[in-house]
């Protein structure tokens, strides 16, 4: 593999505002950013400093202002929706604070619904014992036909680890995904999601407000003032 497809996400000088009343209020400034195969990075900063917008640009769920945004050396800006989100699907799998489940679904339904969207070119079987295998994994085998709307808040966050990992994408970014939980089962979640990393060879993007977690990646950058210190 060569250095530039090595280069996962690769940003330069990204700017975002707000619209607020009769303001704009820029929250992303200036920003420069580049993420590795395999390499892991927490970002943290104050609530409100733009984290979560981040996210968003760098995944292409929104729009940069000014800037250069490449995925392995290809610049996105002129992409289709439609043809981004393909390219997402395999590219980034996302874990949120709030989980974001399909409340009615089951475990397994949620995964097959995922899966199915994800995966487009497998057949039924193959999916099917993806899950199986996903929920070995994230240890959830017996849990298999609950209602998620029935799992502890942990529960969850291991479907949702499943559910970003089942399409096999290159990075997983997780959006303070321990943000809901107590402590304990936060470092369970949390280190559950590093082996996985690890042993399936992605790259991650971790936000978190916790210090001793982000001494687990690779590198910690603070976001203040819309750019990155070190
Ligand atoms: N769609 C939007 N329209 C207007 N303002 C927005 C929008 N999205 C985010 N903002 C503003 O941008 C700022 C940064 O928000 P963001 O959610 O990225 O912060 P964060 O660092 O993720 O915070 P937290 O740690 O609380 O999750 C906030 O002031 C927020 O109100
Ligand atoms: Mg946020």
């Amino acid at each position: 593999m060569n250095s530039k497809d090595d280069c996962l996400i690769s940003a330069k000088g990204l700017w975002k505002s707000f619209k607020s009343g009769e303001d704009e209020i820029s929250i992303i400034q200036g920003l420069d950013f580049s993420l590795k195969q395999k390499e892991s990075i927490s970002i943290m900063g104050d609530s409100g400093s733009g984290k979560s917008t981040l996210l968003n640009l760098l995944s292409g769920l929104d729009r940069v202002e000014k800037g250069t945004l490449k995925w392995r050396g290809q610049s996105i800006e002129n992409f289709s929706t439609s043809a981004l989100s393909n390219m997402r699907r395999s590219f980034i799998g996302f874990v949120f604070q709030s989980f974001y489940l399909v409340p009615d679904l089951t475990v397994y339904e949620n995964l097959y619904l995922s899966a199915k969207i994800g995966c487009k070119n497998i057949g039924s079987d193959e999916i099917q014992s993806r899950i199986d295998e996903y929920l070995e994994k994230v240890h959830l085998t017996d849990r298999k036909k609950h209602s998620v709307m029935t799992l502890s808040g942990g529960e969850k966050q291991r479907v949702a680890i499943a559910r970003a990992l089942i399409s096999d994408p290159l990075i997983v970014f997780a959006d303070e995904p321990t943000g809901n939980l107590d402590d304990r089962s936060s470092k369970e979640i949390l280190e559950l999601l590093l082996s996985l990393v690890e042993i399936e060879a992605k790259s991650l993007v971790l936000v978190t407000h916790n210090v001793d977690f982000a001494k687990y990646t690779d590198k910690t950058l603070y976001l203040k003032n819309g750019i990155f210190h070190g």
